[in-house]
């Protein structure tokens, strides 16, 4: 998408239909609509992360602690935040990350994420544990660039089965979940004696996972194998040789092991060790437009959506879901075009510089206006 000359008085250059159609005119507003429309559980289950949260707010500070090198004067007329990903253009980089349980806070679930990012331009990736299951998310937007992620919840024929389920039903993708040996300690959840979905069948599955595995589904896969949790340049290289198609850098938003380092902390390791060979996503804190835009002049091709997903999900559904897109759009072609490029591919690490962070890494740090009527620990 091209800008067109802004006009220097309007509030908003960008996405002023959508503006008119709908109540949101900031991503507070969504985070709030969404507080006051979730029970505590389920707002608990969204912001929080495990024991003492502290990879929660790495996330935030090591974004924080970036800031950016504008350049001027460079004619920034032609903005185009969208990008080229499996064959597909999205209009802008990110993938709605796989999260369990979307059927909390909206009833379609995992339907509604897929249509929003099918409707809107963006790629959607379902996790196993979302209802209402692979077959009918696919049904739901056919033609949506959708991608896939498993925990394995049973051996390794139990395991592709569901790979060659996820190949049938269209899935552009394969995504394996491995910072998940061991499900965490979530606080919020224990103290309040929440369970939250009962106990799990079949975890020790996850537990089991080796190389080998990785070995098997790449060879039975005819589509992209990722690996979601790669958190050392130690193991992006090991997955490189493993043959997988994608690296995940994430350390699941705080939510497994606690007092990792924020995933854009890690992000200049895997880079190097990538050295451009696999395109690399990334998640984990990304709430505002220039948090994305740091992460691609860092070295990643495309950032995972978590949280803001539920808030846009909770908030209003399908519809606020995209209008969360949209506000996210228009917050990166304003950044790009003040940072002085048109382009992604102007971008890299001269347009970042260490600085020190702003805030204190609250999960909900990015939004100064907020307020919530009830304390909910945010
Ligand atoms: C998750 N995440 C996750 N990851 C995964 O591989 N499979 C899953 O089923 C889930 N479920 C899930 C539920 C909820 C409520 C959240 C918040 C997260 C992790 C998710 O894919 C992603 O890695 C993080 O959410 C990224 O961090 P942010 O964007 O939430 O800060």
């Amino acid at each position: 998408m091209s800008c067109k000359a802004p006009d220097p008085h309007a509030a908003l250059p960008f996405g002023e239909a959508s503006m008119n159609a709908s109540p949101f005119l900031t991503l507070h507003e969504l985070v709030k609509k969404a507080r006051q429309k979730l029970n505590h559980d389920n707002w608990d289950y969204i912001v929080g992360g495990t024991e003492t949260e502290t990879t929660v707010r790495r996330n935030r500070l090591a974004l924080d602690a970036l800031a950016f090198r504008p350049r001027v004067l460079r004619d920034v007329s032609q903005v185009d935040a969208s990008v080229q990903f499996l064959g597909r253009t999205l209009r802008l980089p990110l993938v709605l990350a796989p999260i369990g349980g979307l059927e909390l806070f909206t009833p379609e679930g995992g339907a509604a994420a897929v249509k929003a990012a099918g409707r809107f331009g963006v790629a959607h990736m379902l996790s196993s544990v979302c209802e209402p299951g692979l077959e009918a998310v696919a049904q739901a937007a056919p033609d949506a660039l959708r991608l896939f992620q498993l925990y394995a919840r049973g051996d390794a024929g139990w395991v592709d089965a569901v790979a060659a389920r996820a190949v049938a039903a269209g899935y552009g993708a394969f995504c394996l979940t491995v910072d998940t040996a061991y499900y965490s300690r979530r606080e919020r959840d224990l103290a309040k004696r929440h369970a939250r979905s009962g106990p799990m069948p079949a975890r020790e599955f996850q537990a089991r996972l080796t190389w080998s595995d990785v070995t098997r589904l790449k060879a039975l896969l005819p589509i992209p194998l990722i690996l979601k949790g790669i958190a050392t340049a130690e193991d992006a290289k090991l997955a490189l040789e493993h043959g997988v198609d994608m690296i995940y850098v994430s350390n699941h938003g705080g939510r497994q092991l606690d007092h990792c380092r924020g995933t854009m902390e890690v992000l200049p390791e895997i880079a190097a060790a990538v050295g451009g060979r696999t395109p690399i996503m990334i998640d984990g804190g990304f709430c505002r437009g220039a948090d994305i835009v740091k992460a691609l002049a860092a070295g990643a091709n495309l950032v995972g959506i978590g949280r803001m997903q539920c808030i846009g999900l909770a908030a209003g559904g399908e519809a606020g879901l995209v209008r969360l897109l949209e506000i996210l759009e228009q917050e990166i072609q304003i950044c790009l075009g003040l940072l002085g490029v048109n382009t992604w591919a102007e971008l890299d690490r001269s347009y970042l510089h260490p600085a020190p962070p702003a805030s204190i890494g609250a999960t909900l740090g990015a939004f100064p206006l907020l307020t919530l009527d009830e304390q909910s620990f945010y």
